[in-house]
């Protein structure tokens, strides 16, 4: 059954563009009281007022989630002008896409910091305000190469693969609290993420699906009380078969790049 989240209060990280824009707009359209923050302020402007459209009380904040001390200011200015947070989305990251032997432990350091420290510091602060109430949700866009290995992308795979193992743990411990977690794992989504300047071309094989298409998965996710999407729901069974022979998943990726890199 299709949730009612007219007059909910939903923050959504990295919602400048891509993905993040996309959830906006709909929980929006879907009667919800959005905030959203990202760093370009003009992109920023453009995505609210498509949710102005439909939910006027909507408003952004410019930050740079990087700064800790700008992820606790985003938490504080959230409990105090919306009064808490009812659906947070955990969704700015960065790729910075690098072969291993050219990553430096300062790269790793601020993949880290974008795409795990922030969400869990965001998380930690909004919880007790959840806690109180006895409801939330907490919606963490992770991704596929949490789990399939993608190559060029150890920091960014890393980083995901935290997010993920803190999502299920934190799932665990909130189980009878009334607050729900939903792990989204997009595959190829069509954003700027690939886009990005200081980053190594991807080594992929597969289409990039629209972002309507991941947004339809996480809403249908979020209808019916799921805990994990994959979309499109094909890489859940990647997932499965790499955890079945890791070896062989390896392998056989390091042959399809192998390949992919003597015909360029
Ligand atoms: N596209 C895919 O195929 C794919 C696959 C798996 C997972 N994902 C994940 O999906 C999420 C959204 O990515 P996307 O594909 O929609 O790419 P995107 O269009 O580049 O969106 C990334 C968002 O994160 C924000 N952001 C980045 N650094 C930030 C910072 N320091 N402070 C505040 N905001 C920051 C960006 O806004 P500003 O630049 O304006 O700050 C932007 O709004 C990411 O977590 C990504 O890892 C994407």
């Amino acid at each position: 059954m299709a949730i009612d989240f007219s007059g909910q209060r939903v923050l959504v990280t990295g919602a400048s563009s891509g993905i993040g824009a996309g959830l906006a707009e709909e929980f929006a359209r879907r009667g919800a009281v959005v905030r959203i923050c990202a760093r370009r302020e003009q992109r920023l402007d453009e995505v609210l007022s498509r949710c102005r459209v439909h939910s006027p009380d909507s408003r952004r904040w410019v930050c740079d989630l990087a700064d800790p001390a700008a992820v606790d200011d985003l938490a504080a200015a959230a409990l105090d002008e919306l009064g808490g947070v009812d659906v947070l989305v955990n969704n700015a990251g960065i790729p910075k896409r690098r072969h291993v032997t050219r990553l430096d432990p300062a790269t790793v350091e601020s993949v880290m910091n974008i795409n795990f420290f922030s969400p869990v510091r965001l998380t930690l602060a909004l919880l007790p305000h959840m806690l109180e109430r006895g409801d939330g949700r907490i919606v963490n866009i992770s991704s596929v190469a949490a789990t399939l290995s993608s190559p060029g992308e150890s920091a960014y795979d890393a980083s995901k693969a935290a997010v993920t193992s803190f999502s299920e743990s934190m799932a665990v411990d909130l189980w009878q609290t009334g607050i729900k977690v939903l792990v989204v794992y997009p595959g190829l989504v069509d954003t700027e993420l690939f886009s990005l300047p200081d980053n190594e071309p991807v080594v992929a094989g597969v289409e990039a699906v629209p972002v309507s298409e991941l947004v339809g998965g996480v809403f249908d996710a979020l209808d019916s009380g799921a805990i994990q999407v994959y979309v499109p729901g094909y890489f859940g069974d990647l997932a499965s078969g790499k955890a079945g022979n890791v070896e062989g998943f390896l392998s056989g990726t390091a042959k399809y790049v192998a390949k992919h890199q003597a015909a360029d």
